[in-house]
């Protein structure tokens, strides 16, 4: 069965087709980035207007790509929620147009379901329960994975999302935009232990088992260190401030704060398999932290597969569309997080 995802919850307009959930036949991301950079961050505005513009190209370019016609796909699947409004209803009425007028079945995607399906396109089948470290721009849980459509959040944020701290923090220095990838690149040719930031006040010392927080992450603390106090927290060496020393050391503390939570749900629920997704986990230094511990097996999707994607889209698709499942053509677009509830393990 050959699935046509379409994905623009945010700045990326894309399209790929998947076949029986696993075999990626095209994989296109047209990124707005460019569209965007002079604002150091996503105008909603622009964001939807530039799917409204693309999106044909896209999927037409998904389907030669893939060297098909519209009539060898066998299902439209678009991500519904969460995302910027405006954005998703551009995929998601291309989808179901497309479906409708071809008389296929529609699939309405929840985009952090399919954050966490994206790495199961280049591994094996991966056996449930495992975890679930998704971490983007809007979002960071911490989940127990239970089925492709069936997650406990064992954490959250309780402030900003991971993403959002690399893009808040690259925007207030100027560094460029998108902030995480570029932070990325910067700490590379910084001294981490040049500045000293705090870790959020919830994961001062170890919580003890049963802490409401132990598996929640916070950073607005931390940003707001970076961006405000830097000075304050400033580990005087030479007294020159280097942007590549900044860029590491927060990254090392912000990717620290994920490690304390993931690690703390890893010792409450007994599982050692963490699979991550979303943007965040492109991340060189949580990807590097992680493959240290050898007593937790954590994979990560391939690069182009961390980021916004159709095929993470079209692949989780293809498991609703073998049960039978069928999305109304009334669905529509959400902005927030729903359906799953906050548990400690
Ligand atoms: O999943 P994604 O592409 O879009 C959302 O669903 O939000 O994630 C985008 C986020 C942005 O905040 C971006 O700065 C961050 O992922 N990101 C990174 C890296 N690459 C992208 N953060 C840290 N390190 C990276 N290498
Ligand atoms: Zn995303």
């Amino acid at each position: 069965m050959k699935v046509l995802g379409i994905e623009t919850s945010c700045d990326e307009c894309a399209a790929a087709v998947v076949e029986d959930g696993r075999n990626v036949l095209s994989n296109v991301v047209a990124t707005q980035i460019p569209h965007h950079a002079p604002y150091n961050g996503v105008v909603p505005e622009i964001a939807s207007r530039k799917h409204t513009e693309w999106i044909y190209c896209v999927v037409k370019e998904a389907l030669e790509k893939a060297a098909l016609e519209p009539q060898d796909i066998d299902a439209v699947a678009a991500t519904s929620r969460p995302g910027l409004l405006g954005s998703l209803l551009v995929g998601l009425s291309f989808a179901k147009a497309f479906a409708w007028s071809r008389n296929i079945p529609f699939i309405a995607v929840d985009h952090m379901l399919a954050h966490l399906y994206a790495a199961q396109l280049s591994v094996e089948t991966l056996a449930y329960p495992y975890l679930g470290l998704l971490v983007s721009g809007g979002h960071s849980i911490i989940c127990r994975a239970n089925a492709f459509d069936n997650i406990t959040v064992l954490g959250t944020t309780i402030d900003d999302a991971a993403g959002e701290a690399f893009d808040k923090v690259a925007k207030h220095y100027h560094f460029g935009y998108p902030g995480g990838a570029v932070i990325d690149r910067m700490a590379k040719d910084g001294d981490s232990d040049s500045f000293r930031f705090p870790m959020p006040s919830l994961h001062k010392g170890s919580l003890p088992r049963g802490s409401e927080h132990r598996c929640d992450v916070s950073y607005s603390g931390l940003k707001n260190a970076v961006i405000n106090q830097l000075e304050q927290f400033r580990h005087k060496k030479d007294g020159a401030t280097r942007n590549e020393d900044i860029a590491a050391s927060f990254q090392k503390t912000a990717v620290e704060i994920l490690l304390r939570a993931l690690f703390n749900a890893c010792e409450d629920t007994g599982l050692s398999t963490v699979v991550a997704g979303g943007g965040v986990a492109a991340n060189s230094s949580l990807r590097s932290r992680l493959a240290q511990r050898q007593d937790i097996r954590c994979i990560f999707p391939p690069m182009e597969l961390c980021g916004d994607n159709g095929a993470m889209i079209a692949g989780i698709a293809w498991h609703y569309l073998a049960r039978g499942d069928r999305s109304p053509l009334s669905v529509t677009a959400s902005a927030r997080v729903e359906g799953f509830k906050k548990k400690y393990p």
